[in-house]
């Protein structure tokens, strides 16, 4: 048994999903400023990336998201070559194979591409530049599909996290749910405003 598919490289995937998640209630809310104006907007990411914590978060999350996807893509590949189909393991929630991962892969490529484009190449001007990207029809559907598919794709990892837990009772899946919806409607309130 390889790192990946051990119970170590799972609980490692867990750890890199859940890091993730923080991350992206942190994201979400501070991006939330951009409805206080542009001023607050570029201040705010001015100081937080000249702290080296915060430099160091991201490499880390580099390096977490790399880790998440390689143990993601390794498994798969571990349960498609099982012996007889009685030995694969099925999809959580019956959520088709090919739908989760056709999810999973546009997830993956909006993060490179948003990295790209917001982190690599702005060090200045954030709200600027945020509002000339959305302003095209083709980069506004990029990102509301990134965003629609991070949410699907938190629903169905925190589904997981519940289901290992042993955690069935309804209430809690209500609860996935809500954090999913919460975490979209507070990125699509900055597409939004852009556009309308
Ligand atoms: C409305 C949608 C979004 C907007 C307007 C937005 C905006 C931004 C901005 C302005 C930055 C640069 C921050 C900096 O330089 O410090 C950034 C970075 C980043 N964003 Fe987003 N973002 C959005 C959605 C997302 C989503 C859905 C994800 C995750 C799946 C994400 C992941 C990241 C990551 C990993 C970084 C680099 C790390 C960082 O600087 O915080 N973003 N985003």
């Amino acid at each position: 048994m390889n790192f990946t598919n051990s119970v170590v490289g799972k609980k490692w995937m867990a750890i890199a999903g859940l890091a993730w998640f923080s991350y992206i209630i942190f994201h979400m809310v501070s991006l939330l400023i951009f409805h206080q104006g542009e001023q607050s907007f570029n201040s705010f990411y001015q100081q937080l990336n000249q702290h080296s914590l915060y430099q160091i978060m991201v490499v880390f999350l580099v390096m977490l998201f790399s880790l998440h996807v390689v143990t993601a893509v390794v498994r798969q590949i571990a349960n498609n070559k099982s012996k007889g189909r009685g030995y694969k393991k099925s999809y959580p929630h019956e959520i088709p194979r090919v739908a989760a991962w056709s999810g999973a892969s546009i997830l993956f490529i909006f993060i490179i591409v948003h990295v790209v484009q917001l982190k690599l190449f702005v060090n200045d001007h954030w709200y600027q530049i945020t509002v000339e990207l959305l302003s095209q029809p083709l980069m506004l559907a990029f990102y509301l599909l990134g965003v629609l598919t991070l949410s699907v794709h938190l629903h169905h990892g925190l589904s997981n996290v519940l289901q290992t837990l042993g955690i069935t009772q309804r209430s809690y899946h209500y609860l996935a749910i809500s954090i999913s919806l919460i975490l979209f409607v507070g990125f699509l309130s900055i597409l939004a405003s852009v556009v309308l």
